[in-house]
């Protein structure tokens, strides 16, 4: 609960606050330049010093096979929370408390821990995280300058057409109000781009080696066993060898969304909901 409640923290949202609002300067990270220029502001933020984009690499190999399962591919949360604005994160230096949460988990709240992952590979990780972050703010200073450029009626073309965002949503239904609910236009941007929110009880199928399959709510799982409580609110609890485990991730669209939109795009997009008071 400690953690979870730091989401709240009011200097939690300062923190975020001045990574959307400050450059970074590390356009120069992708291309394997180590963040040169950018140094300055990272401590100033105090994110530490710049993520190595070698190390970041070999991370990402290991996140993706222990850690993408449940906090999405790119780290922007699944079933498990978006590490990208975890404060958890944000406050790693060297990659001391990520390596930490990797080796003990959060057995209570559903991660479990990795002791079999080494500190190197730990550290790989922590770097490939801070890499994501580091990604995700320069992004976000772009498009923070440029909010509310766009262009009302494209969004809304973008939003009905080449978007399929209503395939999801309705500018009179779910989303009719959005610009009273987050009245700063770079609020309204976030949401659009990280929707995340608070853990909702997560679909499972689970189709059993006869072909059986049972269908409800995940309770807990990892690389072993899985729980789960069936339709009715039966308990069930498996080994995973030679189950197929199916769980649906209700935000993949917004995830590869990310892919798809220009940043001319978002602003369009960005313009069209700051209308819909
Ligand atoms: C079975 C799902 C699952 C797997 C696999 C998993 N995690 Fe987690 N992780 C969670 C959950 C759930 C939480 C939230 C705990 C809480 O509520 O405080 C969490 C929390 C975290 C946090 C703390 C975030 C914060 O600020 O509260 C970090 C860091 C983290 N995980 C990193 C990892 C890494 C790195 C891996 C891979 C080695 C990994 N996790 C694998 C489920 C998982
Ligand atoms: C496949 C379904 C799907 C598609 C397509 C989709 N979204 Fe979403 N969107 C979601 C889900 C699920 C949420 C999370 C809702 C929640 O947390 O209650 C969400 C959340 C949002 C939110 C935040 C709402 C809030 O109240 O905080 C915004 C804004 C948003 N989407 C805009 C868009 C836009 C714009 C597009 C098109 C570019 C789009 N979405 C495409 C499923 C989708």
């Amino acid at each position: 609960m400690l953690i979870r409640n730091m989401y709240r923290a009011p200097q939690f949202y300062v923190c975020m606050a001045l990574l959307a609002a400050l450059p970074l300067a590390a356009q120069e990270i992708p291309a394997g330049r180590g963040g040169r220029g950018g140094g300055a502001t990272r401590e100033f933020l105090g994110l530490g010093p710049a993520p190595d984009p070698v190390a970041a690499a070999r991370g990402e190999k290991v996140y993706a096979s222990n850690c993408a399962f449940c906090h999405g591919a790119n780290a922007r949360g699944a079933e498990a929370p978006n590490l990208i604005r975890s404060p958890l994160v944000l406050h790693d230096e060297k990659g001391e408390s990520i390596a930490a949460a990797i080796a003990k988990g959060f057995p209570d709240k559903g991660m479990p821990a990795f002791p079999n992952i080494a500190a190197s590979d730990a550290r790989d990780i922590a770097q490939f995280l801070h890499l994501q972050v580091e990604l995700v703010a320069n992004r976000g200073v772009y498009k923070r300058l440029n909010v509310l450029t766009g262009d009302a009626k494209a969004g809304e073309a973008y939003f009905n057409g080449a978007g399929g965002c209503n395939a999801c949503h309705s500018a009179s239904g779910d989303l009719a109000h959005i610009a009273s609910k987050y009245p700063q236009p770079d609020q309204l941007q976030n949401r659009l781009v990280w929707p995340g929110g608070p853990p909702v009880p997560q679909k499972v199928t689970v189709t059993l080696p006869s072909g059986q399959t049972v269908s409800g709510t995940l309770k807990r799982i990892d690389d072993i066993n899985i729980s789960m409580y069936d339709a009715s609110g039966v308990f069930h609890s498996w080994l995973r060898e030679g189950l197929k485990v199916e769980i649906p991730d209700r935000l993949a669209a917004h995830r590869q969304l990310l892919d798809k939109y220009t940043d001319a795009d978002m602003h369009n997009l960005t313009a069209y909901l700051a209308t819909l008071k």
